[in-house]
Parts: C-alpha cells; structure tokens; sequence
C-alpha cells in the first residue's frame, strides 16, 4: 500500500522541493473526497465534499504551514510569528513545536473557538490575545517581522499559497479532471487564490481539461471583497472568517477574473443551517466557517446559476470538533438536551418508539 508521506513529498516537482530540502511535515494532505447524494439531489449538481478537517491539526493550513515552516527552518529561522483567527495557529504551534522552534500567535481577544485556543496552547505556542480584531493582529504581525527577528508565516507568506494549492490537485486526481465549480470560504482570500494557481498550473500542464469557476462566500457582516470596501468592525459567529481587510484581496480579484468566478455573502443563520444539513446528511462535522460553501451552492443553484448535472467541489476548511458550541445549539437558539432515563431496556425502547419484535 501507498503511504502517504505529506504534500511536500507528494509533490516535490511542483513544490521545488528536493532531497537537499528540509522537510517539516504531519503527514498533511491527502483529504478525503467524499460524494454528497443529499445535496446532489437537492442542487441538481453532481456535489463533492473536500474534507481538509481530516488534515493533522485538524483545518487546511496544515498544507501551507509544511512549506511555510520548512522555508523558515531552511533559512536558520529560530521563531515564527503570526496573526489568526484561531486554525493559522493551532497550524503553526503544532508545525514549529515538530520543527523545535518557537512560534508567537497573536489573536483577538475573545474571538476564537475554543478547541483552536487549546491547540496553540498545548503545543507550546506564545499566545498573546490583542485587544482589536484580526485586521489589527496581521498588522502588528507584519511590523515585528519587518523589525524584529521573526518569521512571519501567515498566508502573505507566498510559501503558504504554494503549499495549499495542492488540495486543487488531488481534487483533479480524486475525480480525474476538475470540476465545473469550486465553492470555499473567504477570510483572507488565500486559500481562493491558492486553489486558483493550482487548478490553473493542472490546466496548463494537461493534467486536467478545464478550470473550474470558483466561487467564495464571506460571512454577511464580514464580506469586505462583496462590498468592495474595508469593513472596520466585521461580525459573524463563523469567527474563523470575521476578516475586514482581507491580505489577498487582490490576488484574489485576479482569481476571479481567470476563473470567471464570483463572489457572495450569506448570513450567520444560513450558514448554520448548512453545518447542520451537511452533517445530518453527509456524515461531516465542520465548523461554522467550513460550511459557508454549502450554504453558497444552495443560495446558487436557488439563483438558477447552477446548470444541472454540473460537477461541484466544496472545500469545508476546519473540523467541526475545533468549536462544537454550535452543534449543540436549536435553530431557535435553545441549547439541545439530551433525554435521561432510568437504567432500563424498555424505558430506552419506550423513549426510541421502538415496539418488541413478534
Ligand atoms: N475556513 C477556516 C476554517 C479558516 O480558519 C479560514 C481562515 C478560512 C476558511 C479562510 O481562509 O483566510 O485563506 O481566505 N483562517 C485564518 C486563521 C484567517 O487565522 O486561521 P482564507
């Protein structure tokens, strides 16, 4: 059996990575592509559900933090530094924490889930929570990258769009040629533009016989790149994407323009609609932010924008364990409450409705 030894070595050609190369991997990549009857059905589309939470920490930065941190360890790096929302640094703890190097977070106060804090913690990450929002964090980032003796590693990073960019090629692999259309999240546009380059570099080199139109969604009160303008105080409960001054902004207009693509934003309900309906029927767990491009292929094809038959491929970014809150709340916002019972068979039967066989 083939064992799957990381995107850097999977893709060594394309990433220019060699045997001289230092390789700081998880083994990270190589994603399950898992069909969606349930959706297909209801869009029309033939739909393909792109699950990067199966990656080592668990979202798809892992792809970009292997290049990232191994660029940083090449050039004699001794600390990384980035800003985040929550995955980039529970990524680039974990990924510094393999290489033996430091890595410095900063996040906004307040604003991550739960299981991303837990994860920069316990692998030893300096967090620091800064009193703003992420826009505030990436600038301070940058500036001690700029002055101070640390490696910036968030997605301005080219390092992190080269590693990332290899989720568009397994997808060609997975299904034998891209699809029709891509939908994924937006929060700083690097990912959009990383899947972009990578299905654009599979056209040009024949591996696939068209570019798929990719379409990102932001969340309503956080969709700068729909609006066209900065947003000063960007709100969403999908705070993995509550970003109002997007880093790739324009790489990511360019993107859209190759790929005859679009842009859209969808409200905190229906996005939460859409983590449910993907994991009552898909079988898969995503957090709040991850399952945006669901949402945005259901607002699509109700648009009629979406011919029928049309392959669709659905990156969902981050595992639904990193911020399980949502999971457990109605949609009337009541919290669930699972049923007790007594210890005792037919109670649990009686409660399950079942009825005693013959
Ligand atoms: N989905 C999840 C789960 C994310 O964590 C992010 C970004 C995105 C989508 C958007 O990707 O920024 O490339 O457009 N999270 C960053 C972080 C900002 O700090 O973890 P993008």
């Amino acid at each position: 059996a083939h064992v799957w030894r990381g995107v850097m070595r999977e893709y060594a050609d394309r990433l220019g990575v060699t045997d001289a190369s230092t390789v700081v991997t998880l083994g990270e990549g190589g994603t399950p592509l898992i069909p969606a009857p349930a959706l297909s059905q209801r869009t029309g589309a033939d739909v393909w559900i792109k699950f990067e939470g199966m990656n080592p920490t668990g979202s798809f930065k892992d792809r970009g933090m292997t290049v990232a941190l191994s660029r940083a360890v090449e050039h004699g790096a001794k600390a990384v530094i980035c800003a985040s929302t929550g995955n980039t640094s529970a990524s680039a703890a974990a990924y510094a924490a393999h290489a033996g190097i430091t890595a410095a977070v900063l996040v906004p106060e307040g604003k991550i889930a739960m299981g991303k804090l837990s994860q920069a913690v316990i692998h030893g990450g300096q967090l620091i929570q800064i009193r703003g929002n992420f826009d505030d964090c990436l600038e301070i980032a940058r500036e001690l990258s700029e002055s101070y003796p640390v490696h910036l590693v968030n997605s301005v990073n080219p390092d992190r769009i080269e590693g990332q960019k290899t989720a568009a090629y397994e997808i060609v692999s997975q299904l034998g040629d891209a699809p029709d259309f891509h939908f994924i999240p937006i929060g700083n546009a690097g990912n959009y533009t990383a899947y972009s380059r990578g299905y654009v570099e599979d056209a040009e080199a024949g591996t696939s016989t068209r570019v798929p139109r990719m379409f990102g969604f932001q969340a309503e009160g956080s969709a700068p790149i729909v609006r066209g303008e900065v947003v000063k105080n960007p709100e969403t409960i999908a705070t993995a994407i509550r970003i109002g001054n997007p880093a790739s902004w324009e790489l990511a207009l360019a993107a859209r323009e190759k790929t005859d693509g679009y842009f859209g934003a969808i409200s905190d309900s229906a996005i939460l609609a859409a983590q449910r309906l993907l994991a009552s029927t898909a079988g898969v767990f995503v957090e709040p932010a991850s399952a945006i491009g669901v949402a945005g292929l259901l607002e699509r094809a109700e648009a009629g924008a979406i011919p029928a038959g049309s392959r669709v491929a659905i990156t969902v970014t981050g595992h639904g364990l990193k911020d399980p809150q949502w999971a457990l709340k109605q949609e009337d916002g009541s919290e669930v409450t699972p049923t007790v019972v007594d210890a005792s068979t037919s109670d649990v039967a009686d409660v399950l409705g079942l009825a005693p066989v013959g």
